[in-house]
């Protein structure tokens, strides 16, 4: 579905990203991991087509996205939740969901808020209530509930458990499994290693702007480079 190769990016004199090879095919939930500052965020920026790329080749259900503009991307169903959830706070629950909808799937934009709903009840009780005042973790679901408006056919989700407490990150790996096992693929970028190589198939785990490690997430999650890469032993 998602096809990425040799992918370079960066900002300025600065190279980030030095020739990153990944794929996520159908139906399944891929791990992104790599220590802060690595350049996860930057390859999300990349594949949304807000930040050119300077090398290789991003394809999309084999047709070339690394020169569209970011709303063809998301048009084609390639849709990122960005860190840090980016909501709007004066702007209430529901008009933040139907933003979602601007660019994709606004000719079902009634059965897909009701399957937000269905999926987040909280947001459905606060509805009409401005998403600043929402907590932490209700804002993390807005910011999916959000990106699930737009029908995609891939979801990258940057850091979904960032700033969340223990039980809520636990909640929210929950609802990643769910979302998968009604078949949405999912590119899930973390640095909660030990939680994300648990619901994901596979996994890549970048270092110096290259993938240093990859494969099936068992076998990531033994490998004895994974602490390597992390700790820095
Ligand atoms: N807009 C930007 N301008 C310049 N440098 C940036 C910008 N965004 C990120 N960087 C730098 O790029 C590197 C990778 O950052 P980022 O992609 O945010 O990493 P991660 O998401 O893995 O924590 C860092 O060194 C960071 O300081
Ligand atoms: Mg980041």
């Amino acid at each position: 579905m998602l096809e990425v190769e040799g992918l370079e990016a960066g900002y300025g004199g600065t190279t980030v990203l030095r020739g990153i090879d990944l794929r996520v095919d159908e139906g399944e939930i891929v791990a992104v991991l790599g220590a802060n500052g690595v350049g996860k965020t930057t390859l999300n920026t990349v594949l949304s087509g807000v930040l050119p790329a300077r090398g290789g080749e991003i394809r999309f259900d084999g047709v070339r996205i690394d020169r569209l503009a970011d709303r063809r991307i998301v048009e084609a169903g390639l849709i990122h939740v960005p860190e840090g959830r980016r909501i709007f706070p004066n702007m209430s629950v529901i008009e933040n969901l139907e933003l979602g909808c601007y660019r994709r799937g606004r000719a079902n934009r009634a059965a897909n808020l009701e399957r937000v709903f269905t999926t987040f009840p909280r947001l459905r009780e606060r509805a009409s209530q401005l998403a600043g005042t929402l907590s932490g973790g209700e804002q993390q679901m807005l910011a999916i509930g959000r990106g699930l408006m737009g029908e995609p056919r891939l979801l990258i989700l940057d850091e979904p458990s960032l700033g969340l407490s223990p039980l809520l990150v636990e909640e929210m790996f929950e609802l990643i499994k769910r979302l998968n096992r009604e078949g949405l693929a999912i590119m899930l970028v973390e640095q909660n290693v030990v939680q994300s190589l648990e619901i994901a198939a596979r996994a890549y785990v970048i270092e110096n702007g290259v993938v240093a490690l990859s494969g099936a997430a068992r076998e990531v999650a033994a490998d004895p480079d994974l602490r390597r890469i992390y700790l820095g032993l």
